[in-house]
């Protein structure tokens, strides 16, 4: 069934990831209206946007011609009130339920029945949905930092999402260039969830007094062949924004001990040690691995196994709760994390039978129910079940 192309849109938030949106948009074609609510935000955002687009300009990447036909496609708004005619609402304001609640039930009331998208990283869709008085339009458009150059978009719906908003919304991720894969709603998403034993698994090594954040971060890199190590990658990301993504994670769960937060990020986090942001986290300003020594081959080997193992753990639960079909969540953990192969082929190249027996050798030891084996990766494993 066609569907007529969406030709304006509204953004609300002009912050980091709005702007970076609603450049992406236009970029596309569309007509765009960027609605901020704080004085001072909106001009901020337009800044962020003139400027990436003179660094498209000078990189050769685009034309002057082109990037004043973007330039010309962003107007601004102050309110919502501004935004009539809009089909499609994109919001990209603070990740707090009431505030987001609060704007899609005031978009709700848009004539021409807009389809109203969330960017939120951790909040129930559903929970939005039902607040905002129009769940049958409502889903989660997430896209990824930075949203004009990171490939993947996660399209979430909820039971109520009426498909033909989906279909129309698809359509227009991939009118942005995007890669687009359907996830359920559920704490963390797709991507941020299957990602978390990187982080989680490392911080419980350094707990554990196993190993320290260089070693880690080499083995991860060096031997694993992922872009960055878990301790750099938190430094980068803000080590309060990756605390936060687990709180909620574990919170939404009821506790579920996978997800359950590191005492060491709760720590750097009490002490201003946010990463890089404020100068220094795990690492401090201007140091990383590269300068520690190398790693003693049976500790990488054991260090990477941990990895590894909880990786295709997290994937085999994942999978078992229906959160998203196998050749997208191989495809996910590669072009948006960035990772060397997704977490089937990892259990392809390490053995099954091998990363079942590192987590019962876990679970001997640590007695800890993080380890317990997904029962699709005891039953069969993910890549036959992909
Ligand atoms: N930053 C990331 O890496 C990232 C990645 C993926 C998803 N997200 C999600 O995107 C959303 C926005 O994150 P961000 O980092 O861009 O935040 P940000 O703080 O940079 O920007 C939020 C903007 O929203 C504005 N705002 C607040 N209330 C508003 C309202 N009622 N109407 C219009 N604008 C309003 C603020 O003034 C601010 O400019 C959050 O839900 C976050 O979880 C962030």
């Amino acid at each position: 069934m066609g569907h007529r192309e969406i030709g304006l849109v509204g953004v609300l938030g002009a912050g980091t990831m709005g702007a970076g949106i609603a450049q992406l948009c236009a970029r596309a074609g569309a007509e765009v209206l960027l609605c901020d609510a704080a004085e001072g935000a909106l001009a901020g955002g337009l800044g962020q946007i003139e400027a990436s687009l003179a660094r498209a300009v000078e990189r050769g990447a685009s034309s002057e011609a082109e990037v004043a036909a973007v330039r010309a496609r962003i107007r601004p708004a102050s309110s919502t009130a501004e935004l009539a005619g809009i089909e499609l609402a994109i919001e990209a304001v603070p990740e707090v339920l009431e505030l987001k609640a609060g704007l899609l039930a005031a978009l709700a009331e848009l004539e021409g029945e807009p389809i109203l998208a969330s960017n939120t990283s951790s909040i129930s869709i559903a929970a939005l949905a039902e607040r905002s008085g129009a769940a049958p339009r409502v889903l989660g458009l997430h896209f990824f930092n930075p949203p004009t150059a990171m490939p993947l978009v996660e399209l979430i719906s909820t039971p109520r999402t009426d498909p033909a908003a989906v279909e129309r919304a698809r359509a227009f991720a991939e009118r942005l260039g995007k890669q687009v894969v359907d996830v359920q709603d559920g704490p963390g998403f797709l991507v941020n969830r299957c990602a978390r034993p990187y982080y989680l698994e490392s911080l419980r090594m350094l707990e554990d007094g196993f190993a320290e954040p260089a070693q880690i971060d080499r083995v991860c890199v060096e031997d694993g062949g992922l872009p960055l190590g878990p301790f750099e990658l938190m430094d980068a990301i803000g080590i309060d924004v990756s605390l936060a993504v687990t709180s909620s994670m574990w919170e939404r769960s009821y506790g579920e001990p996978r997800w359950r937060p590191s005492p060491i990020q709760v720590a750097q986090v009490a002490a201003g040690r946010l990463g890089r942001k404020s100068g220094g986290g795990f690492y401090a300003e201007g140091t990383s691995w590269r300068a520690a020594p190398p790693v003693a081959p049976g500790l990488a080997a054991a260090i990477l196994d941990r990895i590894v193992a909880n990786l295709v753990n997290e994937a085999a639960f994942a999978l078992s709760a229906g959160v998203a079909s196998g050749p997208d969540l191989e495809r996910a953990m590669v072009i948006g994390l960035n990772h060397p192969c997704g977490p089937a082929e990892w259990e392809r190249r390490w053995g099954r039978d091998r990363i079942v027996a590192i987590l019962d050798r876990l679970w001997e030891t640590e007695h800890d129910p993080r380890y317990r084996v997904a029962p699709l990766l005891r039953g069969g494993g993910i890549a036959a079940a992909a």
